[in-house]
């Protein structure tokens, strides 16, 4: 069974990368910060990749 993920929004800077990479899970709102919409669109390897590379590390699996 997937984790879900979830976004901090309130500590997105909006940096886009996350959708960038990822765009079958993330995508920037019309706020213009990130959200998930398909936890299951990705690998979960792809995933971490991006919650890695995440500039202010808010990106997180739900636990
Ligand atoms: Fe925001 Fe991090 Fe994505 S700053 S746009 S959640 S890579």
């Amino acid at each position: 069974m997937p984790r879900k993920l979830f976004v901090d929004q309130d500590a997105c800077i909006c940096c886009n990368l996350c959708a960038d990479t990822v765009p079958d899970v993330f995508r920037m709102n019309a706020e213009g910060v990130a959200e998930v919409f398909d936890s299951r669109g990705a690998g979960e390897d792809l995933i971490q990749e991006a919650i890695d590379a995440c500039p202010v590390a808010c990106i997180h699996w739900e636990s």
